[in-house]
């Protein structure tokens, strides 16, 4: 029979596809969130250990981020009850230029257990799926850093990568840095979902500071706030996240997705016209 293979965030950005492309090809899955029978909840390590039952291998996507406080703990005992349960491999997501998300890695590295890192630069799916849909909603984005390049990648890319590195020996042992074909700053892609939908979307540039300050006036929660502060500050901040790297065509034999791809395919399910 197939291995059992566990999904964490399986009806996530990225969990939702590698469930749908494991279930494509007659694995039985598992899904592990707070909204599934059993429940997982990252919050309660006691929710776990059924989760983990019968279980072959673990895709891995914690929440909210690696980075946060907390998250090392969290991935420590998720790999103790992991050794435990006889898991044959886990494929932990990670987020590239992420200093506290490398903790983690090393903790899964360690683990005695078969590993595939799979470290993303920013997803394309952040301006769809996430927190910048709804400034693009409303015709007005101001954001930090708009002079950083940066190289995001597509979640269908990653999901395949997952898959492979699920199904095939080959990619054990391997950290694998994900980033699209291009690098670009905000305006431009700003500029792009404006040209695609036809619709009026204006950039501002501002400073981290005035962009915090407008996310506390709109009453984000302080914890995610931190979260941008960081991802703006380490991530954004370090030009060596801006590079391109050639992982995805060494794993899948393919180019990435190029952002323009991901803008036409997008705009085509009207989710940048809804204005909710
Ligand atoms: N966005 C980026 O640009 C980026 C880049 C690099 C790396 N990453 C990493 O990607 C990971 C997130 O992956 P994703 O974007 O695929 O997922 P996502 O879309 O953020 O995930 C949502 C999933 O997580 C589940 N979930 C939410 N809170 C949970 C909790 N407390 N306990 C258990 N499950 C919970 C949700 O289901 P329920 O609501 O049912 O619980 C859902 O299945 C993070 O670790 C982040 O660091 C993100």
């Amino acid at each position: 029979m197939k291995d059992h293979i566990l999904v964490l965030g399986g009806t996530g950005k990225t969990g939702r596809k590698v469930v749908s492309r494991l279930t494509q090809r007659n694995y039985r899955v598992r899904i592990g969130s707070r909204s599934q029978q059993p429940s997982f909840d990252w919050q309660d390590p006691s929710t776990w250990g059924p989760v983990l039952t019968g279980i072959d291998r673990v895709y891995i996507s914690f929440q909210p981020d690696l980075a946060v406080p907390g998250a090392l703990e969290a991935i420590e005992e998720l790999t103790k009850q992991a050794q435990r349960h006889k898991i044959k491999q886990l494929v932990l997501l990670s987020g590239k230029g992420e200093k506290e998300a490398e903790l983690c890695e090393q903790v899964v590295i360690h683990s005695g257990i078969d590993y595939t890192i799979v470290r993303a630069s920013w997803f394309n799916q952040n301006f769809s799926e996430s927190f910048f849909l709804e400034p693009i909603l409303a015709g007005q984005v101001a954001l930090p850093r708009a002079t950083t390049k940066v190289p995001f990648v597509d979640t269908d890319d990653i999901a395949d990568v997952v898959v492979a590195s699920l199904l095939e020996k080959r990619h054990q042992g391997n950290i694998y840095e994900l980033t699209g074909p291009r690098s670009l700053t905000f305006p431009e892609v700003i500029q792009e979902i404006a040209t695609a939908t036809g619709r009026e979307i204006n950039f501002t540039s501002i400073s981290l500071q005035a962009y915090t300050s407008m996310l506390k006036e709109f009453q984000v929660p302080e914890d995610y706030i931190w979260l941008i502060n960081y991802l703006f500050t380490e991530v954004l901040g370090d030009e060596k996240n801006s590079q391109i790297t050639q992982d995805i065509e060494k794993v899948l034999g393919r180019k990435p997705k190029d952002f323009s791809e991901y803008v036409l395919e997008t705009s085509g399910t009207g989710v940048w016209n809804h204005q909710s």
